[in-house]
């Protein structure tokens, strides 16, 4: 795997990118059965979506990015890559910070005129057996001589029934983001003096909801989940953010962020974070990164076992901890029996059932056992060799 570094440009080199990104590429729309290249920055090649110049890296269905960008994604179901292009499940199906920056606020001459704080959290949610990604909130901050403005966007849905809403002039740093911030405009915000125009549009063609600030540069891109056409779906269903080096992000939040900041800005590799939570793997040390970072449960339709979890593993000590995570993992991860869970316990919504049932383990690991009677009657009616595996760990008779 190559990693990609943020690297100095020289004032000029950044204008010429800048301009060529104005000039907007001629829309070239392809088709790469059962996908659709991404709109005017991919095209279809030898059956593939290859990135288009002056994007050159990137999935094509999904997001391209051009050579000063460095970028967080959540892909459904979901797989979390950080800013050191490393990538991983990540099957939490609740709320996290994704990530917070400071970038440079520049002019149209590309001269620094001030600061862009930006944060991105992101909420996930369980549909069928899969965890997707349900929306994301943006807070911005733009700092400049004897000028402030604030702004916090929320995004979240699935196909055909996405809300786009916020709150204006207010930096929401932990939630619960308003609603009330709509407009049909696409600059939701301008100001043409600083040259910061907050644009916030949907981009039909690929289905993206996206929200920009090139001042800033900062671009976040949101394709919502399709409930009917599921895996069949023409765009691939994500959160991406992408961050321009050339406006020489300082990386903020680096002990809470998922989307791990760049290692040469002091952010942390998988290999990196496993050090912190020895016994671990990658999967489980990022689930239990979310889970302690006690960032708030306020996304649209949050299960309250997304704020439980932190009490339920703060009760393990480090040798019951990593029993825990081997043996309970499986029930987030394994999409049969997330499903089967769920569909056991139908009056429960969205991730209810399936957190659960994952407290109930991780207390049944951590808290001297116990817990035999629920897992039987949870598990009845799935025939899974990951739960018989678990059951018979859990020393409980099947
Ligand atoms: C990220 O990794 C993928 C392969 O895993 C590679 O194709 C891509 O070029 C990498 N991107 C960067 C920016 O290094």
């Amino acid at each position: 795997m190559e990693s990609r570094v943020c690297f100095r440009m020289s004032g000029l080199l950044s204008l010429v990118i800048l301009s060529v990104c104005f000039g907007h590429v001629a829309a070239t729309f392809s088709v790469c059965k059962p996908r659709s290249c991404i709109s005017g920055k991919a095209t279809c090649l030898n059956k593939k979506c290859v990135c288009l110049v002056p994007h050159v890296w990137g999935d094509g269905t999904f997001m391209c990015y051009k050579q000063n960008q460095v970028a967080t994604e959540v892909k459904n179901d979901p797989r979390l890559t950080t800013f050191n292009n490393e990538s991983t499940n990540f099957p939490y199906p609740c709320r996290y910070l994704l990530t917070a920056v400071k970038q440079e606020l520049k002019n149209l001459l590309n001269i620094k005129t001030g600061t862009c704080t930006i944060q991105v959290h992101a909420f996930n949610k369980r549909h069928n057996g899969k965890i997707i990604v349900y929306g994301y909130e943006v807070a911005l901050k733009f700092e400049a001589l004897l000028f402030s403005k604030s702004l916090s966007i929320i995004t979240y849905g699935t196909h055909g029934k996405v809300t786009e809403g916020g709150t204006d002039n207010s930096y929401v740093t932990s939630g619960t983001y308003g609603n009330h911030l709509k407009s049909s405009a696409v600059a939701i915000f301008s100001d043409l003096i600083r040259n910061i125009y907050v644009k916030r549009y949907h981009l039909p063609l690929n289905n993206q909801y996206v929200v920009e600030v090139d001042a800033c540069g900062f671009r976040a891109t949101f394709v919502p989940y399709d409930t009917t056409l599921g895996l069949a779906q023409p765009n691939i269903p994500g959160l991406s953010v992408a961050i321009n080096c050339a406006h020489h992000p300082q990386w903020l939040l680096k002990e809470k962020v998922m989307g791990l900041a760049p290692a040469d800005a002091g952010g942390l590799t998988f290999a990196g974070l496993k050090t912190s939570y020895p016994g671990l793997d990658t999967v489980q040390a990022m689930l239990q990164r979310a889970i302690t970072s006690g960032t708030l449960q306020s996304q649209p339709d949050a299960s309250p076992k997304c704020s439980a979890l932190k009490t339920a593993v703060d009760t393990c000590d480090k040798m019951e901890l990593v029993k825990a995570y081997k043996l309970c993992t499986p029930i987030l991860e394994t999409s049969h029996l997330v499903k089967c869970i769920s569909n056991n316990n139908p009056s429960t919504s969205n991730s209810d059932a399936v957190l659960g049932v994952f407290i109930t383990c991780v207390n049944h690991f951590c808290n001297g056992g116990g817990q035999c009677q629920l897992f039987k009657s949870v598990y009845g009616n799935c025939n899974d060799p990951a739960l018989k595996k678990l059951i018979s760990a859990a020393a409980c008779t099947p």
